[in-house]
């Protein structure tokens, strides 16, 4: 297939990139040039420099990765605006160019537990693709909007679109030297959150596998490691971080993490990675 990767040159795109290469033909748009392939250097804020590159591209495919891809380094309203506006415009170039299929990237962020200012507690665990989004910081809210607009336009009923959610991505040299995991009990240590994480290989499988299954009409996959950043068991660590959660701890067994998994892996997706 004829793919672009919007935002290719990021980690998770260079990941892509070397994944998808070999049998697919791939073009990164992107801010920066990715070595590796052909490359369109432009902005996605600007719906000029989508369209040239999409059309670039060939036009079989859009696997979407870019972002301002964290809430701590830019003002609020430059995250919120960004991720929003290039998300909506990677949508609205594929569709005016006749695109049938983008697949895009929103994060555990959009639940709203990483980073929240005030604690709040999960509806039930584990954490599926149904539970209540209630994100608190622009990340996490433009993320939100991210999905709302891949629904809109595979509700126009001419593209199909789909949503990967992935929690911290984790590459090989994290599993010995990143703090989430040297802490043992994950970060932040003192409120709820699902100690969640996907290694970056498992991941560029999961965007293979809706790249290349038929997904008639929009859905939205969760994609984890079956394991979590905390050393304990989370149905011994949860009720210590808040004793409400005693019951519904119960629910997480072995090793898992608060997100469940259990929707992407009914495709076929399933993770080798992991640091146990
Ligand atoms: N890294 C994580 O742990 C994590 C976790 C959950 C979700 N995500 C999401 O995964 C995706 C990839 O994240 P990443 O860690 O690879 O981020 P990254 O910052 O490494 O890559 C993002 C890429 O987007 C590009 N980009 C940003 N603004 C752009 C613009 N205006 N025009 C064109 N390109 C632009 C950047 O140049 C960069 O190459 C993002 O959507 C992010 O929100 C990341």
């Amino acid at each position: 297939m004829k793919v672009v990767i919007v935002g290719g040159a990021g980690f998770l795109g260079s990941y892509l990139v070397n994944e998808l290469k070999y049998d697919h033909d791939v073009l990164v748009f992107d801010r920066v040039a990715n070595p590796d392939v052909e490359s369109h250097v432009g902005d996605y804020m600007n719906i000029e420099n989508c369209l040239e590159s999409l059309k670039g591209g060939g036009g079989d495919a859009v696997i979407h990765v870019a972002a301002i891809s964290s809430p701590a380094y830019d003002p609020p309203e430059l995250v919120f605006k960004s991720n929003v506006t290039g998300t909506f415009n990677v949508h609205e170039a594929a569709r005016k160019l006749g695109i049938k299929k983008v697949i895009s990237t929103s994060s555990e962020a959009a639940y709203g537990f990483f980073f929240g200012e005030k604690e709040f507690l999960p509806n039930y665990l584990p954490i599926d693709e149904n539970h209540p989004l209630r994100p608190q910081d622009p990340y996490g809210l433009s993320k939100k909007v991210n999905e709302e607009i891949a629904q809109s336009f595979s509700d126009k009923g001419i593209m199909s679109t789909s949503v990967i959610r992935p929690p911290w991505i984790v590459k090989p040299e994290d599993y010995t030297g990143h703090k989430g995991f040297i802490a043992g009990r994950g970060f932040p240590l003192d409120k709820f959150n699902t100690f969640a994480y996907v290694d970056v290989r498992d991941l560029t499988k999961a965007f293979r596998l809706l790249l290349e299954t038929d997904i008639p009409r929009y859905e939205i996959y969760n994609v984890c490691a079956d394991d979590s950043t905390s050393n304990m068991p989370l149905s011994e660590l949860l009720p210590k971080i808040n004793p409400t959660l005693e019951d519904m701890a119960q629910s997480i067994k072995g090793n898992k993490s608060g997100l469940s998994n259990e929707k992407i892996k009914k495709l076929g997706w399933i993770p080798k990675f992991a640091r146990r």
